[in-house]
């Protein structure tokens, strides 16, 4: 697994390094997907976390609620929404209207039905939030692990084949612009929550 971070760690580092030297913007260079790995370092450091949270909870099963509430929102906010959501409505709508090869166009398919069984584990854990939460939680990281490993290792760089320097530097700029967007979007469903909780 260590590989795996180092291969995709240094896929990310190519990445910038590859950018042309001397550019004025800062931004402008960046591929689309290095906003995309960089997501994918911050994920993978969250599943370490859970991993080793199940490992100590082997013994008692005992659950802090506080912790599955952090990884209920860093997987709904950060992973789902902010970085699977810039995947969905970005790259892989522009790469779906692209002539793909058939092994592309096959990864493009697995990754997006990923998305489904992702969604499917969070309403299961909702549903089953006693026992089998653990599992839940073990089911994510299993699932995001095989997502980043496919995503870093074959798809992204092939990928960018398809786009030409103009397609890529709007994507990148529609990447920051969902983003900024984002802190907006969460915090006013937070407030809409908190008014559920009005005790009537
Ligand atoms: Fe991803």
């Amino acid at each position: 697994m260590k590989t795996i971070c180092m291969v995709s760690g240094l896929a990310a580092i190519l990445v910038f390094i590859s950018l042309p030297l001397g550019a004025k913007e800062v931004r402008g260079p960046m591929k689309p997907i290095a906003p995309l790995m960089i997501e994918h370092r911050l994920i993978e450091r969250m599943i370490g976390v859970m991993e080793d949270y199940v490992a100590s909870t082997q013994a008692s099963k005992k659950i802090n609620p506080a912790f599955v509430d952090m990884v209920c929102d860093f997987f709904r906010t950060y992973g789902d929404r902010t970085h699977h959501g810039k995947e969905e409505d970005i790259l892989f709508a522009r790469l779906a209207k692209k002539n793909l090869s058939d092994d592309h166009r096959k990864m493009l398919n697995s990754l997006i039905d990923e998305r489904v069984q992702a969604r499917e584990i969070y309403v299961r854990g909702d549903e089953n939030a006693g026992s089998d939460i653990l599992n839940s939680i073990t089911a994510i990281t299993v699932l995001y692990r095989k997502h980043i490993e496919l995503e870093d290792k074959y798809f992204f760089i092939p990928c960018l084949q398809y786009f030409t320097k103009d397609e890529m530097d709007a994507m990148l700029s529609d990447m920051w612009e969902y983003d900024r967007n984002m802190i907006h979007v969460k915090y006013k469903e937070v407030v809409g929550q908190a008014r559920d909780l009005i005790i009537k």
